[in-house]
């Protein structure tokens, strides 16, 4: 089978086949330049096009993966402003969004934690007829207890997931944890688990896999040396301010692993009180080309809950970044800090100090 060609949806649409192969090649990619990358090396080698996201080689995978992608908190999280409330994205406003980014060339489509997932974009995706265009990513939850139970937990969200998505394959299924799911808690044996994504495999429901979590930096490191041979990539926080990740990625890449990064807004801190319908406005587009700037990175994921915050976000892959760009996001990841809590594990254990 081409690695460049995804699972087939329910209908065994035979034009993903034609599009993926055309992908491969690098023509509808188009100013992407899918097909002139180098294999696993992250970087792009075309000049960017404006109106265009261009691709990457998603690690051993040979995926040809749009550098941003939907994040899954975009269909969520009720973000959206609605009178006094924030509601989540409309299945109509999501048609919409997700179009527009096929268009671009986005085809990198994450999804949520298991409790939060939606069924928003596996049913804006069908209503387009334009799974075919689609890698999908889903994250069953999953604690690495070390015990044969393990096994039916990935088993039991990956049916789930299946369902949601309206697939019978997920292309890339990334085992994840929390952070208080960690070694020293005694979650951490992956083997059954490997077991059960092994089976998976030749059950057809999903074809490459992966691991990300909250995890401190030095774990991903133990992970490397341990389980790499059984993974296709991982996943891994990385933004202006929590940049540790630029040590662990260089190891990823020497395993051979695909990385995919998340936060980069580090879930909207970064950008609460600046001025983003004035003289700030290109922020978030920065931030994320900031992150793109960093060869080891295939694929950013990104939330947004809005058409113009997609097409801020993804006009990051033809935004080149100046030396006053750099100044003005090293002094901003200076000052603004992420509230604690929740993120906690990312201030305290992603940011160098
Ligand atoms: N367990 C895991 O492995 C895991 C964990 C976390 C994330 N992820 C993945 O990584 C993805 C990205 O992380 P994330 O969504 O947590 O955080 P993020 O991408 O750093 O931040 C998303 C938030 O940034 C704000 N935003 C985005 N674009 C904007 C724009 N153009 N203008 C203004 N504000 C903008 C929105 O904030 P408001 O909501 O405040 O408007 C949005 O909710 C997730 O969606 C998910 O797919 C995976």
């Amino acid at each position: 089978m081409n690695t460049d060609e995804p699972c087939l949806d329910h209908g065994g649409n035979s034009n993903r086949r034609r599009f993926l192969a055309q992908l491969g090649r690098g023509v509808a990619a188009g100013a992407a330049g899918s097909g002139t990358l180098g294999q696993g090396s992250g970087a792009a080698a075309d000049e960017p096009v404006e109106g265009r996201v261009r691709h990457r080689k998603l690690g051993r995978t040979g995926l040809s993966v749009s550098e941003i992608g939907f994040g899954g908190h975009s269909w969520s999280y009720k973000r959206v402003p609605d009178g006094d409330e924030y509601r989540r994205v409309t299945i109509d406003e999501a048609v919409e969004i997700i179009a527009a980014g096929l268009d671009m060339g986005v085809n990198f489509f994450d999804s949520c934690t298991p409790e939060l997932e939606s069924t928003i974009p596996g049913e804006a995706l069908k209503r387009l007829g334009r799974r075919d265009e689609a890698v999908i990513c889903a994250r069953p939850s999953h604690r690495m207890k070390g015990v044969p139970a393990d096994k039916q937990e990935v088993f039991k969200w990956t049916e789930d997931r299946l369902r949601m998505w309206q697939i019978d394959c997920i292309d890339l299924l990334l085992l994840s944890n929390e952070v208080n799911v960690t070694p020293q808690s005694g979650y951490w044996d992956m083997s059954y688990s490997i077991e059960a994504l092994e089976q998976l495999k030749q059950q057809g429901k999903i074809r490459f896999t992966g691991f990300g979590s909250h995890f401190e930096p030095k774990w991903f490191f133990v992970a490397f040396q341990r389980f790499a041979k059984h993974f296709d990539c991982c996943s891994m926080p990385y933004n202006i301010r929590h940049r540790v990740a630029e040590a662990v990625m260089p190891a990823a890449k020497q395993a051979g692993l695909g990385v995919i990064t998340i936060k980069p807004f580090a879930r909207g801190s970064l950008l609460r009180n600046r001025d983003l319908d004035g003289a700030e406005a290109t922020l978030p587009r920065d931030m994320i080309a900031f992150v793109l700037e960093n060869s080891s990175v295939d694929v950013c994921l990104c939330g947004l809950h809005t058409i113009e915050q997609m097409k801020m976000n993804f006009s990051a892959s033809w935004t080149r970044l100046t030396p006053e760009d750099h100044d003005r996001l090293r002094q901003l990841s200076m000052a603004t800090a992420v509230p604690h809590g929740e993120h906690a594990w990312l201030e305290e254990g992603w940011r160098y100090v």
